[in-house]
């Protein structure tokens, strides 16, 4: 008898777990996230973001002096080819950051000693340098774009305090690296999400961590994924500029859901309650607001998960609540990045977990994985049956 092949039908693969992961876990209903058996509110409180880069690479953390091992290597590896430079100065001035991040990833990838082997301690030292070179990239193109001479790493900073210097010319104070230490380790993984599920997706074909990585920055640029936290920022100064008061914020809320337009940094394909990523980052985002003389941003925006809350849950949607993406635009602004690099800032971080998928990729058992991720689709289009249809010659068409 022949095999029926089943076919099973969920549109976005909702709820259809497609391989193993060792790497994180999200238990949605309860606001856990986990990377490697650790939750992420441990990790931010304990960590550093190159500690849990190791660790999502490696699979524990590390011992001994392996930290300072894998730290060196990355500050290492942090300068940029001068072909890259070179290219980065002929790119047009308007170019978006992210295509600008998205385009050196074959560049760096073409300059990489080790891209034709593929084994598992290549691709590791392969993620070393681009852990050590997307806040480079980042950085130089913001000075170029703006008519400033790219600044060479400070091999005494650590990572983050590193790229905050690189970008900005200015030294961040021990308290602004460490917060943006933290928010990298909160964006650094984040199980299969459209990203990472990209990158998989591209290397399954057994194609290099590069060009895996090249469409896991693309996925992210759309505005439902990454490109969501600059869209809360602009959807923020564009509240503060029409509006005088607080108070005004729920009737703003109402007439977003009303005509059924979505509030950008909330709702999540995961969480069902409260994303425990957004929560860190709201007390990071009103303790900067304080510093930094923003209050008004950070009481607009708890006022807008306030109202948001209240009105999708009485219109019985009380699920969709702020992701990660809702505090960290304004977390971000208040640390001196420009709207059109934080999700390049997300990047910088989600390098780390998209690596590790994609090592767990190659190098996972056969069992736990696809050989090819090939999905079906329905076809619902035009069809004259399996002899098809009839071509005309050009002239004949109506
Ligand atoms: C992230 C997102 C794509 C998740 O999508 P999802 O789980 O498939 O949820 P849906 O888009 O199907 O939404 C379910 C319902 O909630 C509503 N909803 C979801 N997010 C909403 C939001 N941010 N604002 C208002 N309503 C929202 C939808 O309109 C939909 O309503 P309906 O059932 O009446 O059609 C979605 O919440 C969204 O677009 N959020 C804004 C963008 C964002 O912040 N992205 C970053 C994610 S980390």
């Amino acid at each position: 008898m022949a095999s029926e092949t089943v076919r099973i039908k969920n549109i976005g693969l909702r709820g259809v777990a497609v391989a193993d992961t060792k790497i994180s876990y999200i238990d949605g209903e309860n606001g856990v996230l986990i990377y490697r058996g650790y939750r992420i509110e441990e990790l931010a409180e304990e960590s550093t973001f190159v500690e849990t880069a190791f660790l999502l690479l490696n699979g524990y953390l590390p011992k001994g002096g392996e930290l300072e091992r894998f730290e060196r290597q990355i500050v290492q590896s942090r300068e940029l080819p001068g072909f890259v430079l070179e290219s980065l100065e002929k790119f047009p001035v308007s170019a978006d950051p992210m295509d600008v991040l998205q385009a050196c990833v074959p560049m760096l990838a073409i300059a990489d000693p080790e891209l034709n082997d593929d084994s598992k301690e290549a691709n590791i030292r392969k993620a070393v340098r681009l852990i050590a070179r997307f806040p480079a990239v980042v950085a130089a193109w913001h000075r170029i774009r703006n008519g400033e001479k790219p600044l060479p790493p400070d091999y005494a900073l650590p990572h983050a305090a590193n790229f905050l210097w690189q970008l900005t010319g200015e030294k961040p104070s021990r308290e602004i690296a460490h917060d943006f230490d933290v928010c990298l380790i909160l964006h650094a993984d984040h199980t299969f999400n459209a990203s990472t599920f990209a990158c998989r997706e591209v290397v399954s074909t057994r194609a290099h961590l590069y060009a895996g990585v090249s469409a896991g920055v693309g996925a992210l640029s759309g505005s439902l994924h990454g490109g969501a936290n600059s869209r809360v920022m602009k959807m923020l100064l564009q509240i503060e500029s029409e509006i005088k008061s607080v108070d005004e914020i729920g009737a703003w809320v109402k007439n977003m859901i009303q005509s059924d337009r979505k509030i950008m940094g909330m709702g999540h394909a995961v969480y069902k309650t409260d994303d425990p990523r957004a929560k860190i980052l709201k007390q990071m985002s009103r303790r900067l607001a304080k510093e930094t003389g923003h209050e008004k941003w950070y009481e607009y925006l708890a006022r807008i998960e306030e109202e948001g809350h209240k009105e999708l849950s009485a219109r019985g949607k009380p699920g969709i609540r702020t992701n990660v993406d809702f505090y960290s635009g304004s977390v971000y602004a208040m640390m001196g990045a420009p709207i059109d690099v934080m999700t390049p800032v997300f990047a910088i971080s989600r390098i780390a977990g998209w690596c590790a998928h994609i090592i767990e990729e190659k190098f996972a058992e056969a069992q736990d994985k696809p050989a090819l991720y090939r999905p079906e689709a329905e076809y619902v289009g035009h069809y004259c049956g399996v002899v098809g249809c009839t071509y005309e010659p050009v002239k004949a068409r109506e």
